[in-house]
């Protein structure tokens, strides 16, 4: 009774652990299930992200057109699936230049997608510029360039592609946002700007498709950790707490950030439940967007109050 009573919990963990992993992998093997032989674009499918879901979804056997701008990169990029991957059970994956901020000529960069199978079942608008500055020193020609990556081009794009999904009445369109799509944070304005206006037109896109059978998702990650630089969970950890030192900076861009394949698996997921809207975000941005949206002034002070104790410290240095 005694030894009973010792293993029950350990038993009783062991037990929810092994359910819980039994679960999470027939849900992984379903949603590779539902992409197989799919046809998927993914735009700057050379980015840290575009890589991961090209390798995600060329392993679950989609059909993919791999779109980007460097031809070279493109090239790599699908010399690594080919080589990795078991060529019984995947497709080699087509190539297409796109330079998605030149909007004259996305039409045709659309039409060649589609004529490489035929048809579009997922779109995965992933393409866009980031830009760090102050208001005042961003021109506006730069301005207009990053609405061009992070707006005009995704739904040029597409606007180009939804007459053929219109015409199967089937499809799925994905937009890898930003949570910076769902709250503005100082010296990020345009970025900001770009993909608050993205996720505008994908909400209304997503009641307009309804009718013909077309899911919209968009998938919101805080920060993805692939490159060095400052980000939004740091930059909300600073203006929430005032400001920190650069060790505690960088531990807490490991501690706030997602890797990028657990957002190309979560893009994954989300093709393959037709999830709506995905915020990958851990509790501090999380709980940025709740206050941003239920109270208002509240969070304009924070965001306020650490950019004047910012720029006291910089004074003080
Ligand atoms: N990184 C993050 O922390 C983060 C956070 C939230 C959301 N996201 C979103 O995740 C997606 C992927 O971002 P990422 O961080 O993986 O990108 P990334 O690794 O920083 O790569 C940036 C990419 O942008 C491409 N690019 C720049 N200008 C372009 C243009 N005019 N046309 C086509 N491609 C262009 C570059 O291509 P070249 O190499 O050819 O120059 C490069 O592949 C984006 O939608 C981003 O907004 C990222």
């Amino acid at each position: 009774m005694g030894i009973f009573a010792v293993l029950a919990l350990p038993l009783l963990l062991f037990g929810i652990s092994g359910i819980i992993y039994i679960y999470q992998s027939v849900r992984w093997l379903l949603s590779k299930s539902a992409v197989q032989n799919k046809v998927v674009v993914i735009t700057d499918a050379i980015s840290g992200l575009g890589k991961e879901c090209s390798r995600v979804f060329h392993n679950g056997g989609a059909r993919l057109v791999l779109c980007g701008r460097t031809w070279e990169k493109l090239e790599a990029l699908y010399d690594a699936l080919i080589n990795v991957a078991d060529p019984s059970v995947t497709y080699a994956p087509k190539l297409i230049l796109l330079d998605i901020t030149d909007i004259n000529c996305i039409r045709d960069v659309a039409k060649e997608i589609v004529n490489c199978y035929g048809c579009v079942d997922i779109l995965i608008n992933n393409a866009s510029m980031k830009v760090k500055g102050a208001v005042q020193s961003i021109s506006l020609e730069l301005d207009k360039k990053i609405m061009d990556a992070n707006y005009f081009g995704p739904i040029t794009l597409t606007k180009a592609i939804l007459p053929n999904m219109i015409a199967r009445r089937t499809g799925q369109i994905v937009l890898i946002n930003s949570i910076q799509g769902k709250i503005g944070i100082p010296f990020r304005a345009a970025y900001a700007a770009s993909k608050h206006a993205a996720v505008g037109f994908f909400d209304c896109l997503r009641a307009e498709m309804e009718e013909f059978d077309i899911s919209v998702s968009t998938v919101n990650p805080t920060f993805i950790l692939h490159r060095n630089v400052t980000n939004l969970a740091v930059s909300l950890a600073e203006y929430l707490f005032t400001t920190i030192p650069s060790d505690v900076s960088d531990c807490l861009k490991v501690a706030y950030g997602v890797h990028p394949v657990e957002v190309a698996e979560e893009v994954l997921r989300t093709v393959s439940s037709k999830k709506q809207e995905v915020l990958m975000a851990n509790p501090i941005p999380r709980a940025a967007v709740y206050i941003r949206t239920f109270f208002p002034e509240l969070f304009f002070a924070i965001v306020a109050s650490g950019i004047r104790e910012k720029q006291k410290t910089e004074e003080e240095n």
